[in-house]
């Protein structure tokens, strides 16, 4: 596996070249530099894929997760989600929620396998598409 590093402001411009391979609308450097700059933001990421959380109190939301296109079905996206449990375990955080679209399978398998289960969904939450709301209890 990759060895993962907690990302900073620094690393806004990788990060964003890293989201502009993954995602049809990618965040700017901008956004990862403002969410990194907040306190509440925790992110781990390696040459292959970055997960941003954000954690209020004993609950923390999935911002962005992804994996480069030639890193896939490796377990990359895995061992970054079980790093960050660990991390907000020792945070005291008990529940980490998430939206996913609806027709993203690959994301929603992924998460199903890492114990997320799905709480409900959102009509037209992605611009028309459902998103279906998740959260794991730690
Ligand atoms: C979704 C994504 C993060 C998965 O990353 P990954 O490193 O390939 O995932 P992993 O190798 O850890 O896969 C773990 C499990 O997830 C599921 N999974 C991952 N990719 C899948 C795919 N293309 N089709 C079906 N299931 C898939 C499988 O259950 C897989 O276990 P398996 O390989 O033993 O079958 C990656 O495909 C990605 O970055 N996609 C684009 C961005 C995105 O959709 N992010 C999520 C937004 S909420």
């Amino acid at each position: 596996m990759y060895p993962l590093c907690k990302a900073s402001v620094l690393d806004s411009k990788t990060l964003a070249a890293m989201h502009a391979q993954c995602f049809d609308k990618p965040w700017t450097e901008k956004t990862f530099h403002d969410l990194l700059f907040l306190p509440t933001t925790y992110g781990l990421w390696c040459e292959a894929g970055l997960l941003l959380t954000s954690c209020v109190c004993d609950e923390a939301e999935i911002l962005t997760l992804c994996v480069l296109p030639g890193y896939r079905r490796q377990g990359v996206a895995g061992a970054l989600l079980d790093a960050m449990a660990e991390h907000l375990k020792q945070q005291h955080v008990r529940k980490i929620f998430l939206e996913v679209a609806a027709d993203n399978q690959a994301a929603i398998d992924l998460y199903k396998k890492h114990g997320f289960t799905q709480m409900g969904q959102r009509k037209g939450y992605y611009e028309g598409k459902d998103a279906l709301t998740m959260q794991r209890l730690l």
